[in-house]
């Protein structure tokens, strides 16, 4: 049996996050720059997103740049630049085949021009599509996200004191880049490195975590298979005891 035949399709988790780690020690590893790696790692997203949108898995957070990335040496940070255009426009064909709706979240204007204005008209060229939703996390932080949705809040509430009584989970959660989007069921991290490095600290509060020692250019949709496999054997008790979550 394939494993993919193990997976139940009445219990797929609604949203995978992934943190797409270990292009670069995969280039060392064989002996190349870490550019290599990162060229390696579009193969990946490519079976990746097609493995997901192939199960019917609704949304697809991909963890590609994060606001600490900027500390990388200037000649990497260019060649992902590049990269990231570059794959934008092969894969436009690819998404739009699949159905895939391109989002984004993150610090988009803090990107180069020619980067945001690809992204843009990719958006809009997917925006009728109705399948997987791809969210491609750019720029982006978890901190630097709350922090944002603060800002947002307080110049929303410049003319009047804003009721202490209104501010909940749903009243905040609408403020981030992932209004609209509900929290990940599973989030995946690649290349045995345990840590969620600023990435959606505040969707995950429930999420199931999954490690795996795969590094991203290696990882393919029976890795995602297997990920999944592993989630559907979790319970998910979000505070309650077996027995009240066994009920229902
Ligand atoms: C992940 O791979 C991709 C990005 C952060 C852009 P890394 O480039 O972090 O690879 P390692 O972790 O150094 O191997
Ligand atoms: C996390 O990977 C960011 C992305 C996958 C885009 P990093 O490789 O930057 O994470 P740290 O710095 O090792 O935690
Ligand atoms: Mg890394």
């Amino acid at each position: 049996m394939e494993l993919k035949d193990k997976i139940d399709k009445e219990n797929l988790p609604k949203h995978i996050a992934v943190i797409m780690d270990g292009n670069g020690r995969w280039a060392q590893k064989k002996g190349n720059q870490r550019i290599f790696g990162h060229k390696n790692g579009v193969k990946a997203v490519r079976d990746t997103v097609e493995g997901a949108a192939e199960l019917g898995i609704q949304f697809l957070t991909l963890y590609a740049f994060s606001t600490e990335n900027w500390g990388r040496p200037k000649k990497e940070i260019d060649a992902l630049m590049s990269l990231l255009i570059s794959t934008i426009n092969s894969e436009t064909d690819t998404l739009i085949k699949n159905n895939v709706r391109l989002l984004t979240i993150g610090d988009i204007d803090g990107l180069p021009v020619t980067v945001k204005k690809n992204l843009k008209e990719l958006i809009e060229k997917t925006s009728q599509n109705t399948g997987l939703t791809l969210i491609l996390a750019l720029n982006y932080s978890a901190r630097w996200e709350i922090v944002n949705a603060v800002k947002q809040i307080v110049a929303d509430n410049k003319n009047e004191p804003i009721d202490v009584d209104e501010i909940n989970n749903e009243f905040f959660e609408k403020y981030l880049n992932t209004a609209d989007i509900p929290d990940p069921d599973l989030l995946i991290r690649t290349s045995g490195e345990y840590r969620i490095s600023n990435f959606l600290i505040w969707q995950i509060a429930y999420s199931e975590l999954y490690f795996t020692e795969v590094l991203w250019p290696d990882f393919r949709r029976s890795d995602l298979h297997e990920a999944i496999v592993d989630f559907q054997r979790r319970e998910r008790r979000f505070g309650k005891i077996s027995e009240q979550v066994k009920k229902n």
